[in-house]
């Protein structure tokens, strides 16, 4: 078999992208090739939140379409920025060596930093926590300004793991106030994944900050994908609320700008949003940019019976 057909072999049977199919293929053992790889791919990170908007079950569809990973981005020599990191589902599956991660979510990116440098403190507190509705209303009732970063990871993680469906959503003092999940057994400290995120984000910086911000580092060559708070389909449907920022048509139209300009500058961009005529608008203005409808099926409604299948869009400049 020759490197290109076991990368080919490797994506197929594991539904892996080809820049970790490529790792997997330089790591695991000529001799038993598909075995280890096996071994090596069930070691791998996984987001450590679940994050409303969380792109895993779509990264197949993106593949399958060739859009991801784009074809000509060279992990050796460009770096990967995800400016709206949420839950990280792309980070986490692209396992690229050279990323900048960011989000405007204060306690979210202290836990990643807490993860990538307290591991084994994390872990010990997370053991920590109770699972009862009475518990979960005094940890929700906690001002993180008045908490340690570990003590602000600690609580991010329990509140995700215990809230109802794993929502964000603060009021307008930014405090969280998502209600009780009532699961019986949750899993707050998932140990053996912390330490393989811990281990995967060595090498990551992780900034609170504007997806603006990314203009002043991204260079040719470069990949940035963004995931922003999505333009809502109705009036009704509108989720904005992982931070206290509203994400309308002035934020929509910037972030059409930021994209432009890194398009300019020869980086490749992808973006996702909400499949509306006001996104499609925007970005057919860009020139030589593709828009791409993928099916969704996201849970955001708290009635069951309306989580249909949706389409979004996956825009690119390649
Ligand atoms: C749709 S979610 C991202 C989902 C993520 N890709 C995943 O797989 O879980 C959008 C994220 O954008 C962040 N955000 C909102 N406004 C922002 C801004 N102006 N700059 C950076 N991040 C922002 C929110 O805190 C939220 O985490």
């Amino acid at each position: 078999m020759t490197k290109d057909e076991a990368i080919f072999e490797l994506k197929k049977t594991f539904d892996i992208n080809a820049i970790y199919a490529h790792k997997v293929f330089m790591l695991a053992d000529q001799d038993k090739f598909l075995e280890d790889a096996q071994k090596i791919i069930s070691e791998k990170p996984k987001p450590f939140v679940k994050w409303v908007g969380g792109k895993r079950q779509l990264l197949t569809q993106f593949r399958l379409m060739n859009l991801y990973p784009p074809e000509k981005f060279d992990p050796k020599t460009g770096r990967y920025f995800e400016p709206f990191v949420g839950g990280g589902a792309v980070f986490f599956d692209l396992l690229p060596e050279k990323a900048f991660l960011s989000d405007l979510n204060n306690d979210l990116v202290i836990t990643y930093n807490v993860i990538k440098k307290e591991v084994e403190k994390l872990i010990s507190t997370l053991k920590k926590h109770k699972t009862d509705k009475e518990y979960f209303l005094k940890i929700r009732a906690q001002n993180s300004n008045e908490l340690t970063d570990l003590e602000i990871a600690s609580r991010f993680i329990f509140l995700n793991r215990t809230c109802f469906n794993g929502m964000y959503r603060v009021n307008s003092k930014g405090g969280f106030n998502v209600p009780f999940g009532k699961y019986t057994n949750p899993l707050i400290c998932d140990e053996q994944n912390l330490r393989k995120v811990s281990n995967a984000l060595k090498e990551v910086e992780i900034k609170k900050q504007d997806y603006k911000e990314v203009l002043k580092k991204a260079k040719k060559g470069d990949f940035v994908y963004f995931d922003p708070p999505y333009y809502p389909v109705s009036k009704t449907s509108s989720f904005t609320s992982y931070t206290s920022e509203a994400f309308l048509e002035k934020e929509q139209t910037e972030l059409r700008d930021t994209f432009s300009e890194l398009s300019k500058r020869g980086c490749f961009v992808m973006l996702s949003n909400s499949d509306t005529p006001f996104i499609n608008k925007i970005y057919s203005e860009i020139k030589g940019v593709r828009i791409t409808k993928v099916q969704a099926g996201r849970a955001i409604n708290s009635d069951a019976s309306k989580r249909g299948k949706i389409t979004e869009v996956l825009v690119t400049n390649y």
